[in-house]
Order: structure tokens, then C-alpha cells, then sequence
């Protein structure tokens, strides 16, 4: 069994009763969870049925109807996104959103900065210590690309990346800003049979190198089911399922609404 926790059963994200109407719509219905430390976190479900969204909540992107949403115990629903990339939890996106026209290189090290939070001010009068932060975001950004397996093409511009090595890019990036929490939007999007197997593996790695928790949206089934802990499903905004791979996979609702239609 590969599946296994790595960490304590601490709660690191708790979602509670969360809400999230566009006008009409209701996005995401009162849902909530709890996701552990160190868990490999499983958000499935049809389109359209919220996932995003709830990453976009999460992340500070978008602001709940009602509902809370606490990291680390500490409340974060109300704050901003780079107050909660700050805090440790940082994601990729579904349309990616890398800077095309800079290098794979240069996306990463503009996240390093981010995170090493070099003074503006240092940096304009090219003090000592603002250039010894350069070389120390340089350092980390090259690190990052080699380990998503980028590093060759470092100086190529990213819009000419093919999408599933764009993934692997903004991999890095969010992984630049040393966060403890991971959130992963259909990260084998546009990836080959191959490269999903290989994502499989990269994330299982990830998390024990960085001693992260990870939470992945995923299309591809048997991906989801064979590296998660936990999973949970999405339909039409509502929480229809919670638990281990094997026994949601089982359920009637979740054959009903999703795995049915495969
Ligand atoms: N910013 C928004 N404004 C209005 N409707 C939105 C917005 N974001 C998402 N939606 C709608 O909310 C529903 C859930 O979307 P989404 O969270 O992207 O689903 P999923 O990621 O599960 O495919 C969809 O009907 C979508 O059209
Ligand atoms: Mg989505």
C-alpha cells in the first residue's frame, strides 16, 4: 500500500460549510472537510461542479458566500491571495498562467523573489545584500527546474513549452514560494499516458522532499485513486462522497454522478 499518511493526523485546512453563489449559480454548496498534514487530498467530480472554484476560495481568489475557511487554525477566508501565499499555501491553475514571453528560468525566479521578499529598496541601489539575494533566487530557481525536469531548457521562452511541461513549470514556480500546502488544478492535463505515470510518482516525491501537504483536481481516475489518501466529490457544488480511494470509488452516488459516465 502505497497510500499511506505520512504525517500525524493534524488538520491543517478545514472548510466549513462553505458557500460560493455567481448570482443564481451556486458554485459550491456548503461543503465541508478537513484535509490532514502530509495528506495526498483527492477533489474530483463532473465539470462544472466546483472544484476550481474551491481552489479559488481557498487561495483568496474569491471570497465565500458564507462559510469559513481555516489553515493551520487560523482563520484565512477574509484575507487576501498573497496574504495566503504568504502563509505557506500555494497552486497551480487549470488555464495556465505563466509569464510567456520570459524564460522558464525567469518565471521560477521571479516566484524565488516572492518568497526571499528582497527589499525593493536594496535591490534599486544594488546593495551587497540584494545581489547575494539574486544570486540566492538564481541558485533556487535552476534547483526547482532541474527537479521538475526543466533545467535544459531553462532560457526558452515558456509559451513554447508543450502543456504538459508548462505544468511542470508552474510546478516549480508554486513550489518556489516554499509553501507547506500544494493545491494542483488537473495537473496531468495535456500530459501523455507516460507523463501521468510519471506525475504520479513526481508527486508522491514531492511531498516527502518538501514535507508537503498536496491537494490535486484530477480527471484521470485511476491517477487520483492510486495516489490519493483521501478523496473527495464534487457535483453540482455538493459534497456527494468523502473518504479512502476504495470505498468512495464504491459508491453508488459517485458511480451515479461521475465514474457512471466514464
Ligand atoms: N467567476 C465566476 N463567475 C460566474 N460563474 C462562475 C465563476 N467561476 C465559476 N463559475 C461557475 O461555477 C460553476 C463551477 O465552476 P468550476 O469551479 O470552474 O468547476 P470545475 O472546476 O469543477 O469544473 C460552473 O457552472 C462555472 O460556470
Ligand atoms: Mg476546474
Amino acid at each position: 500500500m502505497n497510500n499511506q499518511i505520512t504525517s500525524s493526523y493534524t488538520p491543517i485546512l478545514e472548510v466549513k460549510a462553505l458557500i460560493c453563489q455567481f448570482g443564481g449559480l451556486i458554485a459550491v454548496n456548503n461543503v465541508s472537510f478537513t484535509v490532514l498534514q502530509g495528506e495526498i487530498f483527492g477533489l474530483i467530480g463532473p465539470n462544472g461542479a466546483g472544484k476550481t472554484t474551491l481552489f479559488n476560495t481557498i487561495t483568496g481568489l474569491i471570497q465565500p458566500s458564507s462559510g469559513k475557511i481555516f489553515y493551520q487554525g487560523e482563520e484565512i477566508s477574509q484575507l487576501r491571495p498573497h496574504e495566503i501565499a504568504a502563509k505557506g499555501i500555494a497552486r497551480t491553475f487549470q488555464n495556465i498562467r505563466l509569464f510567456g514571453e520570459l524564460s522558464a528560468l525567469e518565471n521560477v525566479i521571479i516566484a524565488c523573489h516572492l518568497d526571499i521578499k528582497s527589499n525593493f529598496f536594496q535591490g534599486v541601489l544594488g546593495l551587497p545584500l540584494a545581489r547575494s539575494q539574486e544570486n540566492k533566487a538564481k541558485k533556487k530557481a535552476w534547483d526547482l527546474l532541474e527537479l521538475v525536469g526543466l533545467s535544459e531548457r531553462a532560457f526558452e521562452k515558456a509559451k513554447n513549452f508543450p502543456y504538459g511541461e508548462q505544468r511542470r513549470l508552474e510546478i516549480a514556480r508554486a513550489l518556489a514560494l516554499s509553501p507547506k500546502m500544494l493545491l494542483l488544478d488537473e495537473p496531468a492535463a495535456g500530459m501523455n499516458p507516460y507523463e501521468k505515470h510519471k506525475l504520479s510518482e513526481f508527486i508522491r516525491e514531492l511531498r516527502a522532499r518538501f514535507d508537503l501537504t498536496i491537494i490535486i483536481i484530477e480527471h484521470h481516475v485511476p491517477l487520483v485513486m492510486g495516489l490519493c489518501d483521501r478523496i473527495a466529490v464534487l457535483n453540482f457544488g455538493q459534497l456527494i462522497a468523502l473518504g479512502e480511494p476504495a470505498i468512495v470509488k464504491n459508491e453508488p452516488a459517485v458511480i451515479e454522478a461521475y465514474l457512471g459516465d466514464e
